[in-house]
């Protein structure tokens, strides 16, 4: 099959059964991405190779912020996530999708979704069946910019709470699923919230998150579009990170997205938890008030080419830290 043009492929792949055609589909995207990833990874080898020579880094190369400008300017922008309306919708409907492929049917279930952001998963939640959709964040700013392009049934479907998850205590019992999307690395209490999770559901209620990157992943510094340098807050002091990001590119006027506070150098992270991977699994799978029923490792290895260049100059970084970029977890309330 791999000697069909495009065209000829895409005809016999729509004449085959769905799940089939999309298993191929897939098969193909990935090998796709494979040799993409190959080449790029060929193409800015060659490009580092100028800065550091052949041959990996052995030394730590923490507090040289010469070495993280030359970075900066040698390797390729990393892709910003796109946040239109239709982008939105189609991530919020794979993450229910998923739900379904679990078998748990969404349909007359109450939805709480923590880190609602622009609250696509409550704009979904009446296509999947739910009875009602509640979301909580920071701020109802985003979601407020998008409402007027929904459907006004769809918006009056909609509870919208603000307030730091932090410290609230949510009505008990209420919900039968509670959500998180890409928010448990940002939550500065993970515990707490998750406590808060417990709580808000019935017995035999469901929790589900999909979030990352995992802070000591390639992209956990989430600077994206801003450095493309991977792995910065792994290679990089404190220090050095914050005459970068907030002297030399000014980032966010040297203010947390969240708060509004001042960032200082102390934590040049300050949106982000920085908890590892480990602590997460401990926090997802260790807990006997759960069911578990998923908990799934995203890899990203768009950067291992990095990684194994940089890996000793990230000495407290397993391989699997370094991979690891996103955790998907289900759990039931026992
Ligand atoms: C990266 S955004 C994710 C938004 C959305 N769920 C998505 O998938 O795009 C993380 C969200 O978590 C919210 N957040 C972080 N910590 C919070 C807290 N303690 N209380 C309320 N919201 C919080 C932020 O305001 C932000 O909207």
């Amino acid at each position: 099959m791999s000697k069909l043009t495009n065209a000829a492929r895409a005809a016999v792949v729509k004449a085959l059964p769905g799940p089939l055609a999309r298993a191929i589909t897939q098969s193909y995207d990935k090998a796709y991405q494979n040799r993409r990833r190959r080449a790029e990874g060929r193409r800015r080898m060659a490009a580092l190779d100028e800065i550091i020579g052949g041959g990996p880094v052995t030394t730590s190369i923490r507090n040289d912020i010469e070495m993280l400008r030359k970075l900066h300017g040698v390797l390729d922008p990393i892709p910003e996530m796109q946040f239109g309306l239709d982008d939105l919708l189609r991530r919020a409907r794979w993450r229910m999708d998923q739900l379904g492929e679990k078998g748990i049917d969404t349909k007359g279930l109450d939805l709480l979704d923590v880190g609602a952001g622009r609250g696509e998963s409550l704009m979904v939640a009446r296509e999947y069946g739910f009875r009602s959709a509640t979301g909580i964040d920071y701020s109802a700013d985003y979601y407020r910019a998008l409402e007027p392009d929904l459907d006004p049934e769809v918006a009056a479907s909609i509870q919208y709470v603000e307030g730091n998850l932090g410290e609230m205590t949510l009505e008990p019992e209420c919900r039968d699923l509670v959500t998180s999307f890409q928010s448990f690395e940002h939550f500065l209490d993970p515990e707490r919230i998750m406590d808060q999770c417990h709580r808000a559901l019935r017995t035999g209620g469901y929790f589900y998150t999909v979030f990352g990157p995992l802070f000591r992943a390639a992209l956990g510094g989430h600077r994206f579009g801003v450095t493309p340098v991977p792995y910065l807050q792994n290679l990089f002091s404190n220090d050095v990170v914050f005459r970068f990001m907030y002297g030399d590119l000014d980032f966010r006027g040297g203010r947390n997205t969240y708060t509004g506070e001042p960032v200082t150098a102390e934590n040049p992270f300050p949106e982000m938890n920085q908890w590892t991977l480990a602590q997460f699994e401990e926090l997802f799978a260790a807990s006997g008030r759960w069911r578990v029923i998923l908990i799934e490792k995203g890899l990203d290895r768009d950067y291992e080419w990095f990684a194994r260049r940089f890996g000793a100059a990230m000495p407290e970084c397993s391989m699997d830290d370094l991979l690891v970029s996103r955790l998907s977890v289900i759990l039931q309330k026992k």
